[in-house]
Formats: structure tokens, sequence, C-alpha cells
């Protein structure tokens, strides 16, 4: 059984933009500017959004932090959005989700103008990913690819087996591992809370790709010997003996079902880290002007 080092590839990956946007300074370029709005005071969100403006001072990116309490309206929001779409100094942004009830994420998403849209949430992004477009492809699928690509793990013809039918993660894995080029060319299922043979469908898998948000979902009895299992699961479970008084768990059983993978990846320390760095690289791509003029 091979760990997936997430945490080690993304530092590898920040230096390595690190390395560029000196690059474009010293060529007299413009350094990539990243803004992120946040609302409210969740504490998940709140944890990302920190590591995503950190992570920007590593890249050696601009960075600006917009924040509301959980009572802004739909109005100020959405003028906040349009006002970003229009300065010509913050090359992308994103808006940190979950909102509050009384916004429509949805339309704040399709308020965001599609170029500056580095999360590849905007249907814009979203259709162009589906079709093989060039776009901003969302962070977390983007980030499982990234880790395949440098592990050298095969997918071609490979049966994949996505867990969760999400927006943000499954439904873009699932044409990510159905796209004609590698990482992908697999043979894709996606399963979800209504799916009636979902424990076959994870026996047969060489690939198991668990994103539904259930802590320890996935068992041993589950999972194919030599299977590659990556685990996009992020729950917070109270834990007394952690100082945070949570423990991050992941939706793989992973002491049970590691020593039966080829691979695997850990949580913490496996895609977390690697969705934050996808994030950092459409900055950069939202910087260079690379994909949208
Ligand atoms: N909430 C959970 N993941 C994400 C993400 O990748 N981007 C944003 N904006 N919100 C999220």
């Amino acid at each position: 059984m091979k760990l997936i080092d997430g945490k080690a590839i993304a530092e590898q990956i920040k230096l390595e933009i690190a390395t560029e946007v000196n690059h474009i300074i010293a060529k007299g370029g413009k350094r990539p500017h990243l803004a992120a709005i946040l609302v409210g005071h969740d504490g998940g969100s709140e944890t990302y959004v920190a590591a995503k403006v950190k992570a920007c001072e590593v890249c050696g990116f601009k960075s600006s932090l917009i924040r509301y309490e959980s009572d802004v309206t739909e109005e100020e929001l959405l003028a906040k959005v349009y006002e970003l779409n229009k300065d010509n100094d913050v090359d992308g942004f994103i808006v940190q989700l979950p909102l509050p009830k009384h916004i429509s994420e949805q339309k704040i998403i399709e308020a965001i103008d599609y170029r500056k849209d580095v999360d590849g949430f905007h249907p814009i992004n979203v259709g162009r990913m589906a079709i093989g477009l060039p776009c901003y492809v969302s962070a977390t699928p983007n980030g499982i690819l990234e880790l395949l690509k440098r592990y050298q793990i095969e997918t071609t013809g490979k049966k994949c087996v996505i867990l969760g039918r999400s927006n943000i993660v499954g439904k873009p894995m699932a044409m990510l591992m159905m796209q004609k080029k590698y990482p992908g060319d697999a043979t894709v299922t996606i399963c979800h809370s209504h799916s009636t043979n979902l424990i076959n469908e994870c026996k047969a898998a060489d690939i198991i790709i668990a994103a539904l948000g259930q802590p320890n979902f996935v068992k041993e009895y589950m999972v194919k010997e030599g299977a590659v299992v990556i685990d996009v699961g992020t729950t917070r479970v109270p834990d007394s003996t952690k100082k945070s008084g949570f423990k991050l768990t992941g939706d793989v059983d992973f002491n049970a079902v590691a020593p039966k993978c080829s691979y695997i990846t850990p949580v913490p320390g496996g895609v977390g880290p690697m969705t934050i760095v996808s994030l950092m690289k459409n900055t950069l791509l939202a910087g260079k002007k690379a994909i949208y003029q």
C-alpha cells in the first residue's frame, strides 16, 4: 500500500507557482490577485478561507478577503460580485460556500464573470469542462487528477466508482475521469443515496472516489484488493482528545481499508491540500489571462 501524500505534493506545486510568479514579476508583469468573499463565521469556511489566503502568500499572489456578517442581503452580495467583476486589479475571485439560506448560491455563482470564476462553478466553465474546452476546472476534482498524474496511477480502461453527485465534486469528477485523455479514459459509475447496488459497484471498482460526506462510509468489505481509494470527506467529528474539539474524518474507514489498497489518500493531508493548490493554479492562469482574455 502506498500513501498518497497530498500535503507534500501541494507544497511542491506552491513552490513551482512561486517560481513562475517571480519570473512574471522580474519581467515587469502583474502579480496575480485573488479575492475571496466570506459570509458569516462557519468554522469550516473560516479554516478553508484562511488556508487560501495563506497559500496566496506562499505563491506570491496578492489576496483580498472581503467579509460579511450572515445577515448580509443577496442584493449587497450581488453588488460586491459586480464590483469585483469590473475591478481590473482582481484577476479571479471566489465566494466561499455554503451561503446562508436566504441567499441563492446559484444566483451568486451565475453573477460571477466566468472569466474570473477561478472556482470553476459558473455554468459556462462547467459546460466547457464537460465538452473538453479550456476552462477553470473546479478545485477538488482538479486536485485529484493532479494526484493521479503525479503518482502515475493508471486510469485508462479502469472502472472508476464515484460516491456522491455534488456539483462541486461528484459530477465534475465523473466528467473528468471519462475525458478522452490521461488522467481519464476510465469507465465511470456514479453512486448516490438512491443507488441500489452501491456495495457491488464499489467491490468491482479499480478506483473509488468517495465524496459523500459520511464519515467512515467505505468499509473494507466494499473494496477490491489492489484498488486505488481517494477520500474527499472532511467531516468534523467531535473528539474531546483534540484541542479543537473535533477530528477531521474522511468518508473511508482508513485503518480497515488501507491494507487492501494499492494507493490511498489520508484525511487530513490527502485531497484537502490539493484543493487549495488547484485554486492557486487557477489564479495563476487568471493572472496570466491564459484561458480567457
Ligand atoms: N466550499 C467547499 N468547497 C468549496 C470550494 O472549493 N470553493 C468555494 N467557493 N466554496 C467551497
